[in-house]
This record gives structure tokens, C-alpha cells and sequence, in this order.
């Protein structure tokens, strides 16, 4: 309804300038203004907006115009800040909505002596919104603005609004600035002849009422101008012949006085010869439905003509709840978003339940019928104080009781025991056992003659001893800057205060100076007395458990901080992860706990956030406390140096700079500027060969990432070339998009004296369909567009590289550069030559058998990576350099390199460990890792987020337990992966005994692994550490080889020094299970199992799953059956297949040089002749085989021995804690009591679960106890979600292209709810999902398979065979949650409807010909349907 009001008002409010708060009812829901003004500061209407103005008011210049655009109810809940001074010399109109007819609002602010004006139409709106502003400078006060919705003059339309402020208003006094404006204090608003009476009205205008005045012959007079209330000028507009003056106010509340016949009156009797009425009678008009206002005034008019009219009469409905739809469905919106942020904010709470399930109380619960009163912190503290009262009370009652003893129960000396037992704990602030309260209870009740102990009873509710706390937060109402915070640290009492912060820290630029939350924390240090601690959920788990723990132990007030950023209520966890990790990061929420009992200050201070930064080091030095403890602690001060990091990188910058320009100074031709914009780096190395092919011909050529290089300064530029590729959805690489937003919004670049051309990299078939073709090559062709509207000259026309194009983007580029270098007048330089790109193969040659610089990049304390080629050389040692992708961005902003940190993985063998084993990785992941332990899909342990100076202490913490990394990852022969088999033992050990052989026989001989890890002492090591990695018989080789002329040398005598030419993986399984996807590998061992005996394997060769999108070159393919060996020669086998590849395998093109593509370019048969040319036996024909699932087997499950077995759900392998789910508490529980000398391991399964195995019946209770605490137990999820599979991607993995571990689990719940109404919940479906087509989770054997092309873009696949047996094919491209969803619950439907007996999924969607099957993997790209 006030839509229009709010659109004129927004007009004015733009066309002044100033700071713009809205305030909006909570986060989700916004108000009509939010709208218009996108950049301004959004305050949430329960948490007391004015409080956050007045504290930007006292740091802000005196002669700003500060907005406050808000509603009536905010405004009365506010009117106790408008008594301070500030806004008495403060130029801060406030924009009004009055929807709720009640104008008592407005009257509340009578005394306080600010101007309030009324505005009933959007002309008036918008004419008041400019005499506000005139007045407030003017006169250097607030003013207020009411408008309410225009119900008794059609709209007009806004006009366009010019200058606000008068030419002259210096010298206009007030009533002339109404005047200049047309403004009235008062306004007729019917036309009636002679009447008699006269009705003033405060209240809103409707066309039934000026009608119902008008057939009255009654004068209706609205209040324009309320304060000052100018009693003159009403007198002025009143005809004389009008006798009589109703006063009414329209108010929704009732009220027993009138405070119009107070305004009237206070100044009437001064002009009272101006015009004398015969009666002033005051009313009030309640809530009146649009028919009743006929009779209202008649009967108002009735009384005012009787002889003795009553006073304050009133009419219509009063004290009604809801008054206008729109005001009860905005309340029922606002109760729906405060219970979505309660939802939220349970993280925390449940926590808190957790850390105290039986002694919690929150002193202001939240529960949905009462929020208001009983959820704000002050009541909760109320209630507190009483609480304690009423103890206190009982304490002396039980303190006579006890001396008097007058008792007359049934066992007198027990209860006095029982009591005197209780007094001494409450005095203690020991914990009390409820079973003595329960007993004394009890006890007392059997009295039924003495009054002693029925007093006693009365009070029986305060024997408990609670933990009290309060909560502020967006949810709970808080009162955080005024006295919620201050009484509670003030009191000194034992109680702790829980407190929100939702602001995201993105929003932080645009906050208030005033009291931030975070700022509360050193508030309450400097205060005393207080335990502080600032965390956040999302960011360590365990850091808010030590700090919840902490505060519950400390006997005096405590307040925890917490950070919970989300931008709307309906935020999913992840975006929520994601700000904090941002706000962490950047020191901007710091993680500390501060314990003030603590005397040595150096510790009474724990810093908690691994990364530390500048504003962390502002936080710090505004107290002279923490000052004072950065410089004692010298680890802190060392962080802050740290911090410096910047500054010493820009020095470094310019360092570069200046040399730069003297290498510059040598050449003489034309300058060149090369700038690059690439996210995969494709577009950085057509920049570099660029840079180098132009100093090669002369040019003062130099080459940089587009966002360093400053719009501003592109005018002085001579020639400059763009080079970009395309991400996202036609977006700008990261590195780009700083610079695209700075052309792009720039109005006055004159880029007339440069010239420039512009190259794209894209790929014309990555959003394959046509309304998506102008996605192609968009930036380049965007930036070009913008580049010649400021006037730039072409040096060439832009050229665009397609990846479709034969010989990918260098086709374009080939042509485009030609152009260039003719423009440049230097095509025909002689000689420049290109010198050729370093290969993987180059590496891995000069690498000294795997060492290249590693040992000496680990000592470079100035950057937290290692040089490109090391990159490539850890994979070799189990380690990838990834960074956080989630703060990639933001570090940038600010200057910093990426977050980098290392991802670990093991080589495990049959993928089990030991409970001390487990117990090691548990420790690694806490001390030097993120906190978490992924399961990998290929049945290992990978630990990530280790920064570069842990690597070392983490490797050696590995192997100090008897695991290594090596050849985890790298072009090597990686982990062998074998079935879990719970079921039976001796199978599992004989194919275990065959897995580790292979491993081992298949194991790099290099001794760069020992030399760099292990080798030495280190000050990580702890006692034994070594001579258990010295004393092993077998991992990482330690000694080099002796060879001829008595030298030593690294020898590897199976893959020698180039190694392969691409990773090589080995999986075992034991039909009918496929839990490791035997498929999907280069080779895959197929156990034969006679009588318990595994006699040989079928083996199958040539698996693999990773692709490239969009060509067609690439695909992923299922293993070809080569025949059976047996057992003890199968080693040999896998090892001369791996001989015949290293030798056939091609070493030019990474992405043809799978197993897989050999054995296709050979033939299977061919390739088969090779290995066995290199044997001396044949393979055999296969065995007979039935395989019936690749999915895990969950629960309790009994081996032959007699062993138990647990197979537990981890969802997509991430060990971690959640307030859900403290699995890795739960796990390491676990591991702790198998350690203790019982039998028991941990197995891994290729589906990223987790068994515990060899339990004796002895520990079996005790086990499953520990399972169900900590929820480990419940494997009773949708067959759907027991059968998914979703690899890492985001954060760290740099390959990722969208989402995938973090966002399946909430994909599934969507998918969920139908399969629940379509009677599927226990039916698989085996469903999987990869950030890239790498396809680290193997979605392409998947039955339904998303894998990422974009943030939130998927192509799906459909057809794969239940078992893993067939290969999927794409269904759709690039496709959003929305349509994954519209598409799959109507198939899953259909398939619940027309499946045939026992039908799985894949198979159907073949059968009903949805999608067509992949028979061979050379075939996957073959009968993707049309409309994909
Ligand atoms: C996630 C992702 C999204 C892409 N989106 C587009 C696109 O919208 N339009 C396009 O023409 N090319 C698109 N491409 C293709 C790339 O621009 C192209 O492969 C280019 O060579 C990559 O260069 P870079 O390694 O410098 O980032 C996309 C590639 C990726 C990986
Ligand atoms: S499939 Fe791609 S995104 Fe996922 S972990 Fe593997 S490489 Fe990373």
C-alpha cells in the first residue's frame, strides 16, 4: 500500500545527501525501502535501531544528514533514546509508516520536542519528506516524518524531484519554510458551508470519513504539522460561525486521557478572543470498518451538540491485535524469520545442551509463543536475581530446619544427612545430584504434620543448582549496548550470557562505528572479573566446547561471543561456513578466550585463531591489556609480524617493479602491456608466450594479472593487449573480475591515446544450448565492447579461441597474434624463438628421483607455497598444495597470497588401521590439520588444511605410527584398495596379505622420501618416533643402492626415472560384493574363493574415470576382462601390466595417457599379448563370478571367527564434529578403548565409510554404547543417501569446478521427501557427484550422477548399472538445482510405478529407453539425447 509513499519519499532521500538507515523486521524480510536503497544500512526493528544510530551519531560530523527510514511500533519501542541529546543537535529525519491506525504513536512524542509532521498521500509524502529535511538543517534537531497509506485521495503520480533544500533557507524561519513549501499545520479537507462544528482530526484519512463529516455539515480538519502544535493557526483556518471543536484522535489503544485536549488547551486560553467555541469535547476513534464511520461521527457529533456532552468517548475498536492484513501477515512473516534465525542459532544452543544436559537453564527460553518480553536478556536476568532469592531463602529455611530439627517424616536422621549434605554443595556451587533432591523430596512429603517442611516443599524447585545463561542474539532480542551487558559483568554473580553476532562480514564495511558486538569482548576484559571468549561454531568446533566449558566452571559472570553470520534467515550452513571462514581468516572475528583467575597474564589470554591479521592488531591495541600481552607473549607479537605480510609484499612488489623497468630500459622498442585474467591457467600462459615472443622481438613488452593493473592509470598506457578466458557462467576469472568492475563502472575513461586489442579463451560448447550461446567467450567480448565506447584504438580486431577448435584456443591465437605483431611493425623479426613448455616428463627427469627443491621450498618462510614444479613432485610423496577457495577472494582483496595448505593423504593397504594408528590421525588432524579426516574414496586417510611448517611434523607423526604417504598420489602406482568383507575373516586376510604384497612389490624405491621427511631429528619428533620409522621392514626405502665403483644411487628398478606417464590404481574385491568398484580402475582383481581358500583372480584391466568436459577425446571407461591368475602370481601380473603402460602409455598428452587409452589405441587383445610376452605364463580364462552390489553392507555383521563388525555411516567420509553428529569425539572414544590391549581395527571402505572390526563379544556392549552416544549408530537413512558418494571439491580442491561434498547431503534431503511419497525410502539408488569430471568419486558408474561445470551447474548422467557393471551417459548439461530436481522425482515416480521385479533405477531408465546404455567407454559420447 505505501509503496507509492515510500517510492516519493525515496526520491527526496536520494536526492540528499547523507548516511540511509533502514530498518526492516528481520534480515529475510525487508521493507519498502530496502529497495531503493541497496547500499543502505539495514538495522533489524527488535534490536533497538535508534540505539545503533545515536552511536553513529557521536562519531560522525556534525552536519550530516543521517535518514532513518522506519515504523511506528519501532519508534515507540525506541522513544527512550530520543531523550538524548544527540538528536536534540542532530540533523536525523526519521520516515515514519503508520499502517496500524494508531496514531497514539504519534502523540507519545509530544514532550520531547522534536517537529512531527503527518503526510497522508504520496504528494504529500514526498512534499513533507523535503520540508523535513529543510527543517532539520534548519533547526539542527531530529525530525519526524509520519506517513500512512493515502486512503482518501487517489494517487498521484510522484513528481520528479529537483533540489530539496530552499536557495534561501539561511534566512527563512520555520513557519516561512512551510509556507515557501505550501505547507499547512492544519488542512480542511471537505467543503462545507456555515457549519457549526468542527472535528480535528489525529488520525488517518479515509474517504468515508470526510464523506460522513461533509453529510454532517461538520468542518473535518486534519493535523499536518503535530509539533510544535501551533493552537493560532488552527484558530486561523476556522470559520466563525463553527461553534463547537471535537478533538479526535484515532488510536488502536485506549487510553483514558486525550493528549490533542492537552495541546489544545496548554496554549488555547491565548487566543482564546481569536475564536471562542462553546464546547471542546475530545474523542477517540478506534478501529472502524469502512460502513461504521457514518455513524461514528454522527454519534460524535450527537454528544458534542447535547447540552453536557461526555469527554473522551470512543468509537470503533480499541486495544484490537491486528489491525490491516498487511501489518498481520508482515508480523506473521517477521515471527516466521525469527524462528528460521532461532533454528540457526540452535548450533550454539544445542551445544550448550550438550555440554550440560541435566544443570542448563536458559533464563529467557525462547519458545514460539512468547517472543517478546520473556526472550530479552533483562527479563532473563530479572528472573535470575529471583531466582537466587528464592534459594537464598530456602538455604536459611533448611539452615533453621536443620537446627530446630522438628522434622516429622518417616526417616528424620536421613534427611538431615540428605540436607545438610545439599547446604553444603550450594554453598560450594558444587553440582548438585538431583537423586539426594529427589529422595529429600520424598522425604518431606511423608511429613504431614509439622509446617517446616511443607515451607520447605514450597520452595522445592530451588533446591536444583542450574547453570544459568542468558542469550542475546537477532532470535532471543538482545540489548546489547545499554545495560544487558553492563549488569550482567557489573553484578559479579555466576551467570554466563551467550551472544549472537549475525552480521556477515561482508556487511561489515557497511556497519555502524558504534558498539559492534565483537567490541563487547574487550568491554567485558577491561571491566574484570569477566570470562570472555570470542567463537565461532563454524569455525572450531572444539574451541566453542573448551569455551562453553570454561565459562560453566567460572565462578563469576562469563560472556561467550559468538559468531553465526548469515545474510538471511534462510541461509543454508554452507554460506553461514563460508562467511565465517572469511571473517576468521581475516582476523576480523578473532577466536580467543581470556580467564581472568589466571595470574600469569601471558596465559590468562589464548589466542585461538590460527591466522592472525591486521585487524586483529587493531583489536588488540585498543586495549592496552592485550597491548601489553602481544608484546610479553613473543608468539604473539611473532604473529603479528606476520601480519605484516602485506607490506613486505608490497615492498617486494616494487622491489620487482624497479628491476622490472631496468630490464625495461635495455630494449628500445614500442612499450607493451600484457594483461591476463585465467582461472586454470590457460589464459596466464597465452599471456606469458605473448610477453616472452614480444621481448623476443624488441618490444618493451611486460606481463601482468589484470587486476593488477589500475583503471586509472590504463589512459597512460601505449599498447596494451587483454588476454582472458571465460568462467563461470560468462564470467570474469577471479583475477580479472576487480579490473572488468572497475571499466565497467567507470563513467570518464578517455581512452583515446591507447591502443589495444583484446583475446578470448572459451569454449563455444561449455553451455551446449542456444538460448546459453551468448555465454561464449563473454568477458573478452564484453571488455572489448567497453574498450571502444572510451575510445581505445584496435591494434587488432579481438580474437576468440574456441577449445573446440582442432587445435584448441591456439587456433585463434595463432591468427589473432599475427595481427598483433603486424600492428606493432615488429612480424618480421628474425629468430625469436619459443623455448618449449616444461612437461610433467621434464619434471619428473630432473627431479633427482623425486627430490626437485622440495627439502629447500619447505625452509622459505616467505610464502606458505612451494614453486611449481615441487607442486608436482609432493603428489609423488602423498601431498597436494591446495589453498582455501572458500577465502580466495577475499585474501586477494586484501592484498595476501591464497590461504595455501597441504592436503596428506596415506597409502594404507587393505585401507585398515590399528586403533593407535587411528588414534595418530585423530591427533595429526587436530594439532596439525583442519580438525576433520576425510575417508578418501579409494579406502584411505587424507588429512587437509596443513600449512607448510607442519608438513614435516605431520609426515613424521604419520610414519612414527606406521603409516606413510608415499606414492599415494603422483604417476606411480598408488593405493590398493580392497573389499571391506565384514563377514568373513579368513578371506579378508588372504586378499589383505595380496594387497599389501602388490603395494609394497609395486612401491618407488626412491629414498627422496626418507631423505626429506624422515631423515634426522626434528623438534615435532617424540621419544622412539624415529627408530620406529628406522627400524621398518618395509614402506619408504632408506638406503640408496650400491652399484658399481662403489657409488650409492637412487634406483628404481620397475618404473625407472621418469616413473608412468599418469597415475595407476589397484583395486581387490570379493564377489558378491563391489563395495571398491572393480571397474572402475586400471587393474581390477576379482577374488576366486573356494572353500574359504582364495585360489586366484580374475583380473580386469584398463578402468578408468577421469575426462575432460566437452571433449570428446576423453571419457571415462570400465575395465576389460584379460583372464584369471592365481594367487601367487598375480603381483606379477599387475606389475607387468603396469611395465606394458609405462612403456606404450603416452607420455605427450596427460589427458590421453591413462591405461585406459592404451589399451583402447592397442586393442585389448594386443595389449594382452604384451603383458603376457612379458610373463612366463598366460592368463586363464576368467572364473565364474556373480557380483550383486557395490554399496556398503551397514550395521552389525558377525565373522566366521566369531569377530563383530560395525559398518558406520559417514556421510561422504568427512570424519568431523558437528552439534548433530560428534562423530570424531565418538570415533576417537572408540579407538581409546580398543587401544587398551583389546582386539579391534579400523577398516575403510571405497565408499567412504567406516568400520570398526574384530570386535570380541566381551566389548561389544561397551562399543555399542560409545556408538550410540555419539550417534555412530544410526545407519537408518534412505537407501538414497546410504548408497550417495560425493568426492571433496570445494574448499580445497583446486580442480573443483562446483560444489559437491558439502552440498549432496542437502540435494538428497530434497530428493528425500518424494522418495519417502513414492514408497522408496529403502529402495538404492546408487547416486554419486564430483566438482569436476575428474570424477574422483566415480560418477560415471553412478545410476545417477551429477558432476560440475559451474558454481550450482551440474551435468547429469543416468543409465549406470546398479553394481557398477555399466558406464552412465549425460541426460542433461549444465543444469541447476531446480531442474535436477524437476527432473528426477518424476522419474524416480515412474520407476516406483513401472519397474519391473527387482528392477533397479539404471537399468530401467535403458529399458524405457530415458537414455541409452554406455556399452564401452570409447562409446559414452555416442546417443546423448537431442535435448540435453
Ligand atoms: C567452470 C568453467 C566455466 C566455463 N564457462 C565458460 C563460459 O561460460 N563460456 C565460455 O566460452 N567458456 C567457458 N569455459 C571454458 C574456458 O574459458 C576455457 O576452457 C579456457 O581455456 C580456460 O582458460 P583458463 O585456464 O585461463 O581459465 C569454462 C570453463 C570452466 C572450467
Ligand atoms: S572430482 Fe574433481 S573436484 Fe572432485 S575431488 Fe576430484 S578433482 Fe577435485
Amino acid at each position: 500500500m505505501s509503496v507509492y509513499q515510500a517510492e516519493a519519499i525515496a526520491q527526496i532521500v536520494s536526492a540528499v545527501e547523507g548516511t540511509v538507515y533502514v530498518t526492516q523486521p528481520s534480515k529475510a524480510v525487508s521493507s519498502s525501502f530496502s529497495t531503493h536503497f541497496p547500499d543502505a544500512q539495514i538495522l533489524i526493528e527488535s534490536n533497538d535501531p535508534y540505539s545503533s544510530v545515536q552511536n553513529y551519531l557521536e562519531s560522525s560530523p556534525q552536519d550530516e544528514i543521517v535518514t532513518v527510514t522506519t515504523t511506528g511500533a519501532t519508534v515507540f519501542k525506541n522513544l527512550p533514546f530520543f531523550s538524548s541529546k544527540i538528536f536534540d543537535s542532530r540533523r536525523v529525519v526519521s520516515h515514519i509508516e503508520l499502517d496500524s491506525f494508531d496514531f497514539s504513536i504519534v502523540t507519545s512524542l509530544r514532550d520531547l520536542n522534536f517537529p512531527v509532521l503527518i503526510s497522508q498521500s504520496t504528494a504529500e509524502a514526498q512534499l513533507f519528506a523535503s520540508l523535513a529535511y529543510n527543517l532539520a538543517v534548519k533547526l539542527n534537531k531530529a525530525i519526524f516524518h509520519f506517513y500512512t497509506p493515502a486512503t482518501y485521495k487517489a494517487e498521484t503520480s510522484i513528481k520528479s524531484s529537483q533540489g530539496v533544500f530552499l536557495k534561501n533557507l539561511e534566512d527563512l524561519e520555520v513557519d516561512q519554510i512551510a509556507k515557501e513549501l505550501n505547507v499547512n499545520a492544519f488542512e480542511i479537507v471537505n467543503k462545507v458551508s456555515n457549519a457549526k462544528d468542527a472535528i480535528l482530526y489525529l488520525g488517518q484519512l479515509t474517504k468515508e470519513l470526510v464523506d460522513a463529516s461533509t453529510k454532517e455539515n461538520t468542518l473535518l480538519i486534519s493535523v499536518k504539522v503535530y509539533q510544535p502544535f501551533e493552537v493560532s493557526s488552527l484558530l486561523s483556518i476556522i470559520p466563525s460561525n463553527v461553534e463547537t471543536l471535537s478533538l479526535v484522535q484515532q488510536s488502536t489503544t485506549s487510553t483514558s486521557f486525550s493528549p490533542l485536549l492537552l495541546d489544545f488547551f496548554s496554549s488555547y486560553s491565548k487566543y482564546q478572543s481569536l475564536k471562542n467555541f462553546t464546547k471542546v469535547v475530545a474523542a477517540t476513534f478506534g478501529y472502524l470498518q469502512s460502513d461504521k464511520y457514518e455513524s461514528a461521527v454522527s454519534n460524535l457529533l450527537a454528544n458534542v451538540r447535547s447540552a453536557s456532552p461526555v469527554q473522551n468517548l470512543t468509537f470503533g475498536k480499541v486495544n484490537t491485535e491486528l489491525t490491516t492484513k498487511s501489518s498481520k501477515a508482515k508480523l506473521e512473516e517477521q515471527a516466521k524469520a525469527i524462528s528460521s534465525a532461532y533454528v540457526l542459532e540452535q548450533a550454539y544452543v544445542k551445544l550448550l545442551q550438550q555440554v550440560n544436559p541435566s544443570n542448563l537453564h536458559i533464563l529467557n527460553e525462547y519458545n514460539a509463543e512468547n517472543i517478546g518480553l520473556e526472550t530479552n536478556p533483562e527479563f532473563g536476568y530479572g528472573s535470575f536475581l529471583y531466582n537466587q532469592e528464592q534459594q537464598q531463602e530456602l538455604i536459611s529455611l533448611v539452615f533453621k530446619s536443620i537446627q530446630d530439627n522438628t522434622f516429622q517424616t518417616t526417616n528424620n536422621t536421613a534427611l538431615i544427612e540428605l540436607l545438610t549434605k545439599w547446604l553444603v554443595q550450594v554453598r560450594e556451587g558444587g553440582v548438585i545430584d538431583k537423586k539426594s533432591v529427589e529422595e529429600i523430596v520424598n522425604l518431606l512429603k511423608t511429613d504431614e504434620t509439622t509446617s517446616t517442611s511443607s515451607d520447605i516443599l514450597s520452595l522445592a524447585e530451588y533446591f536444583a543448582v542450574n547453570t544459568n545463561w542468558l542469550v542475546g542474539s537477532d532470535a532471543w532480542a538482545y540489548d546489547l549496548g545499554s545495560s544487558g551487558v553492563h549488569n550482567l559483568i557489573a553484578s559479579g554473580k555466576n551467570i554466563n550470557m551467550l551472544v549472537i553476532d549475525s552480521e556477515p562480514y561482508g556487511e561489515k564495511s557497511k556497519s555502524i562505528n558504534g558498539f559492534r558486538k565483537k567490541d563487547i569482548g574487550l568491554y567485558a576484559m577491561n571491566y574484570g572479573g569477566c570470562y570472555v571468549a570470542s567463537v565461532a561454531i563454524y569455525s572450531s568446533y572444539t574451541q566453542v566446547l573448551q569455551a562453553f566449558i570454561e565459562a560453566e566452571k567460572f565462578n563469576g559472570p562469563s560472556i561467550v561471543l559468538a559468531y553465526l553470520p548469515y545474510n538471511k534467515e534462510t541461509d543454508s550452513t554452507l554460506t553461514i561456513l563460508q562467511e565465517t571462514k572469511k571473517a576468521v581468516d581475516s582476523g576480523y572475528w578473532p577466536l580467543y578466550r581470556y580467564d581472568p583467575t589466571i595470574e600469569d597474564e601471558s596465559k590468562s589470554f589464548k589466542l585461538d585463531s590460527s591466522n592472525l591479521r591486521k585487524q586483529l592488531q587493531e583489536f588488540l591495541e585498543r586495549d592496552n591489556r592485550l597491548t601489553l600481552l602481544a608484546a610479553k607473549d613473543p608468539s604473539l607479537s611473532r604473529n603479528l609480524i606476520a601480519n605484516a605480510g602485506s607490506e613486505a609484499k608490497d615492498k617486494q612488489k616494487k622491489i620487482a617493479d624497479e628491476s622490472y623497468a631496468q630490464l625495461l630500459q635495455g630494449l628500445s622498442g614500442p612499450p607493451l602491456t600484457v594483461a591476463f585474467a585465467s582461472d586454470g591457467g590457460n589464459a596466464e600462459a597465452v599471456a606469458k608466450k605473448v610477453n616472452r615472443q614480444a621481448l623476443g622481438r624488441g618490444l618493451k613488452s611486460i606481463v601482468l594479472a589484470m587486476d593488477d593493473l589500475s583503471v586509472e592509470d590504463l589512459p597512460n598506457e601505449t599498447n596494451v593487449v587483454f588476454i582472458t578466458s571465460t568462467s563461470g557462467q560468462g564470467e570474469f576469472p577471479t583475477n580479472g573480475k576487480q579490473f572488468w568492475d572497475g571499466v565497467k563502472n567507470t563513467t570518464d575513461l578517455d581512452l583515446a591515446a591507447i591502443k589495444y586489442s583484446v583475446f578470448g579463451l572459451g569454449d563455444s560448447q561449455y553451455w551446449p544450448r542456444k538460448e546459453d550461446k551468448h555465454y561464449y567467450n563473454k568477458p573478452a567480448k564484453d571488455l572489448n565492447a567497453k574498450l571502444n565506447i572510451y575510445g581505445g584504438v584496435e591494434l587488432a580486431e579481438i580474437g576468440l579461441g574456441d577449445d573446440q577448435d582442432p587445435d584448441g584456443y591456439n587456433t585463434g591465437f595463432n591468427d589473432w597474434i599475427a595481427k598483433i605483431w603486424t600492428a606493432l611493425g615488429v612480424d618480421n623479426v628474425e629468430g625469436v624463438e619459443e623455448p618449449k613448455p616444461i612437461t610433467n616428463e621434464d619434471m619428473k627427469i630432473g627431479s633427482n628421483f623425486l627430490r626437485g627443491t622440495i627439502a629447500e621450498g619447505l625452509q622459505d618462510q616467505s610464502t606458505g607455497a612451494i614453486s611449481a614444479v615441487d607442486q608436482q613432485l609432493t603428489k609423488f610423496h602423498g601431498i597436494y598444495m591446495q589453498d582455501d577457495r572458500d577465502i580466495r577472494d577475499e585474501r586477494k582483496s586484501q592484498g595476501l597470497e591464497p590461504a595455501y595448505a597441504f592436503m596428506v593423504r596415506l597409502r594404507l593397504p587393505g585401507g585398515k588401521a590399528t586403533p593407535a594408528q587411528y588414534l595418530k590421525m585423530d591427533e595429526l588432524a587436530d594439532v596439525r590439520g583442519n580438525g576433520t579426516i576425510k575417508l578418501t574414496t579409494r579406502a584411505t586417510f587424507q588429512l587437509h588444511g596443513i600449512v607448510k611448517h607442519d608438513l614435516k611434523p605431520a609426515i613424521r607423526g604419520m610414519n612414527s605410527a606406521l603409516l606413510d604417504t608415499l606414492a599415494a598420489c603422483g604417476d606411480v602406482n598408488r593405493n590398493v584398495m580392497i573389499s571391506a568383507l565384514p563377514q568373513n575373516a579368513k578371506v579378508h586376510a588372504q586378499i589383505s596379505d595380496v594387497g599389501t604384497l602388490i603395494s609394497e612389490h609395486l612401491l618407488p624405491q626412491t629414498t627422496a622420501y626418507h631423505e626429506i621427511w624422515l631423515q634426522g631429528e626434528d623438534e615435532s619428533d617424540k621419544p622412539g618416533d624415529r627408530e620406529t620409522w628406522e627400524t621398518r621392514k618395509v614402506g619408504p626405502t632408506k638406503k640408496k643402492t650400491l652399484v658399481a665403483g662403489n657409488a650409492l644411487v637412487d634406483y628404481e628398478p620397475l618404473y625407472g626415472p621418469t616413473y608412468l606417464p599418469r597415475k595407476f590404481k589397484i583395486v581387490i574385491t570379493v564377489p558378491p560384493f563391489n563395495d571398491v568398484d572393480v571397474y572402475a580402475h586400471d587393474i581390477g582383481l576379482i577374488a576366486i574363493v573356494e572353500d574359504n581358500i582364495v585360489t586366484g583372480f580374475n583380473l580386469l584391466a584398463g578402468g578408468g574415470m577421469g575426462s575432460t568436459h566437452n571433449n570428446k577425446k576423453t571419457y571415462p571407461r570400465a575395465a576389460s576382462m584379460f583372464g584369471y591368475v592365481s594367487k601367487d602370481k598375480v603381483h606379477i601380473a599387475c606389475e607387468k601390466i603396469m611395465l606394458v603402460q609405462r612403456d606404450f602409455g603416452d607420455r605427450t598428452n596427460r589427458k590421453h595417457a591413462r591405461l585406459k587409452y592404451t589399451i583402447d589405441d592397442l586393442g585389448v587383445e594386443v595389449f594382452k599379448q604384451k603383458v603376457e610376452d612379458l610373463l612366463d605364463f598366460k592368463f586363464e580364462e576368467p572364473r565364474e563370478f556373480k557380483i550383486e552390489s557395490n554399496v556398503d553392507y551397514f550395521g552389525w555383521t558377525k565373522d566366521e571367527l566369531g569377530f563383530n563388525h560395525f559398518t558406520a555411516f559417514i556421510e561422504n567420509g568427512r570424519i568431523e564434529d558437528t552439534v548433530e553428529l560428534p562423530q570424531k569425539t565418538g570415533l576417537k572414544k572408540i579407538a581409546q578403548y580398543l587401544n587398551g590391549g583389546r582386539s579391534g581395527e579400523f577398516r575403510l571402505t571405497g565408499n567412504q565409510h567406516l568400520l570398526i572390526s574384530n570386535v570380541e563379544d566381551v566389548d561389544l556392549d561397551h562399543i555399542k554404547s560409545l556408538l550410540s552416544e555419539y550417534k555412530l549408530s544410526n545407519t537408518d537413512f534412505s537407501a538414497l543417501r546410504l548408497s550417495s558418494a560425493a568426492c571433496v571439491a570445494f574448499p580445497t580442491c583446486g580442480l573443483a569446478m562446483a560444489e559437491s561434498e558439502r552440498y549432496l547431503p542437502e540435494l538428497i534431503t530434497k530428493l528425500e521427501e518424494s522418495l519417502e511419497d513414492y514408497g522408496l525410502r529403502h529402495d538404492s539408488i546408487v547416486m554419486r557427484m564430483t566438482g569436476c569430471p575428474n570424477g574422483c568419486a566415480r560418477p560415471w558408474l553412478a545410476e545417477v550422477a551429477l558432476v560440475g561445470k559451474a558454481l550450482g551447474a551440474y551435468n547429469l548422467m543416468l543409465g549406470g548399472g546398479h553394481h557398477g557393471e555399466r558406464l552412465n551417459k549425460i541426460y542433461r548439461y549444465s543444469i541447476k538445482e531446480d531442474e535436477i530436481l524437476d527432473i528426477l522425482k518424476p522419474l524416480f515416480k515412474r520407476w516406483s510405478l513401472e519397474r519391473e521385479d527387482g528392477e533397479h533405477f539404471g537399468d530401467f531408465c535403458v529399458r524405457v529407453g530415458v537414455i541409452k546404455p554406455t556399452l564401452e567407454g570409447r562409446y559414452f559420447h555416442d546417443d546423448i539425447p537431442e535435448e540435453a
